[in-house]
């Protein structure tokens, strides 16, 4: 028999405004086993799609086609949407071997993330599959990746704690060929040396390409790039700066953006190991001041509960770096919580800047790389922020 979920009637006018998940609390009946694809169907017997089932999320549904279709096969959806995936990345011209090629909902594959990094001597991808359903399914995913572009490695960084929300362990499993400890890639024509296994995200926060680029446009003077990880926006403002400073709290991180300054022949690039928030304090009352400053802090809301608290965090490190920037200097400011909407982003930095006394334009306002497309109907899918301000006063 075909597994099925009936949802209630709130949950049918959920997916009709195109939202792709259906929460625990709209489920009414279930006969599925966990990660079955499902039949989804209203309190009425109507097929509303087909849609990953899970056991133990709150998130109980991820839907895969909507009503209409038949019922999906799992290695051809894989492979069609993979293939519908590449075609749009191949379309963005992107500059360098590294980005996302699979972003979950948005190209239709729930709960599933692709990156790709590759230089002259091969290409691996890094995937993760955070549900039952895209989880079960690992092996097709491997499978597709391998018969489009025969990888030279494919690792599954399976270690997120989201999946813990699934029932699922975490893992790291090298899944097919050869994946080396360390891999060179280049972003923007600067080369990074990745760590496909241990490096925060899958690597790279190929989310801030863009922005790493947009950085360096307005880079001058006298830079400090706050929460640096690797060096992603020090790297990149470094050949337009006299000096950078770079800071973060990890001793790793601050050995990675070293060896990535060396790589990249980058010698005026000074990599502290630091708490930003004491380091703020100490440049400003050391009367330290800096001409581009970018803030890139790690999601400091990653639940609703922890808003107001987040916000506090936001307001005082923009404020510190408002008050650090010269007149004429730019402020190249970042939040990836997705708790924290645009609105609210904008409004603790307009009040940092009031705060600081300090006149400020809003020259861009910025968002994801486009190779991490946002769902308009699941705004869940968008969570990067990233503006762009000119101390003018
Ligand atoms: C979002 S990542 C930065 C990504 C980087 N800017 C890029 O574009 O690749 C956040 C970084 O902040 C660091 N971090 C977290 N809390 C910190 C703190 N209080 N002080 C300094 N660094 C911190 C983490 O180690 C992590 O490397």
């Amino acid at each position: 028999m075909t597994p099925s979920v009936t949802v209630s009637r709130r949950g049918a006018e959920r997916l009709k405004s195109g939202h792709p998940w259906i929460f625990r609390s709209d489920v009414v009946a279930a006969e599925a086993e966990p990660g079955d694809i499902v039949r989804v169907a209203s309190e009425r017997g109507k097929t509303l799609g087909w849609a990953y089932w899970s056991s133990a999320s709150q998130i109980a549904l991820r839907m895969l086609e909507g009503p209409g279709a038949p019922m999906p096969g799992d290695r051809e959806l894989i492979a069609a949407r993979i293939r519908a995936a590449a075609a749009y990345r191949d379309s963005l011209g992107i500059i360098g071997g590294a980005w996302r090629l699979v972003h979950g909902e948005a190209d239709g594959l729930p709960a599933t993330v692709v990156d790709r990094y590759g230089n002259g001597e091969g290409a691996w991808f890094v995937v993760q599959t955070l549900a039952q359903g895209s989880d079960r399914r690992l092996p097709l995913l491997v499978d597709a990746l391998v018969e489009q572009f025969g990888p030279t490695g494919i690792i599954a960084r399976n270690d997120p704690r989201v999946r813990t929300l699934e029932g699922l362990e975490p893992r790291v499993d090298v899944v097919y060929g050869e994946v080396p400890d360390r891999i060179v890639v280049e972003e923007n024509g600067i080369r990074f040396g990745v760590d496909l296994r241990h490096g925060q995200k899958t690597g790279l926060f190929l989310d801030q390409r863009d922005n790493h680029a947009a950085a360096a446009r307005y880079a001058q003077g006298e830079a400090l790039d706050a929460f640096t990880y690797n060096g992603g926006f020090a790297l990149h403002i470094a050949r337009h700066a006299s000096s950078v400073l770079a800071l973060d709290i990890s001793a790793s991180a601050v050995e990675a953006t070293a060896a990535n300054a060396a790589l990249n022949g980058l010698t005026n690039v000074e990599v502290r190991e630091a708490n930003v928030f004491d380091e703020l304090r100490e440049l400003e009352s050391s009367g330290r001041r800096f001409d581009t400053i970018t803030l890139d802090p790690p999601a400091f809301a990653r639940n609703r509960a922890s808003v107001e608290r987040a916000v506090g965090g936001y307001k005082e490190i923009n404020l510190r770096a408002i008050r650090l920037l010269r007149p004429g200097g730019h402020l190249i400011t970042c939040s990836c919580s997705y708790n924290v909407s645009d609105t609210l982003f904008l409004e603790v930095v307009r009040s940092a800047a009031a705060d600081a006394r300090a006149a400020m334009w809003l020259v861009e306002r910025r968002g994801q790389a486009a190779d991490h497309p946002i769902l308009l109907n699941a705004p869940e899918t968008s969570y990067l922020k990233c503006l762009v301000l000119r101390r003018v006063g």
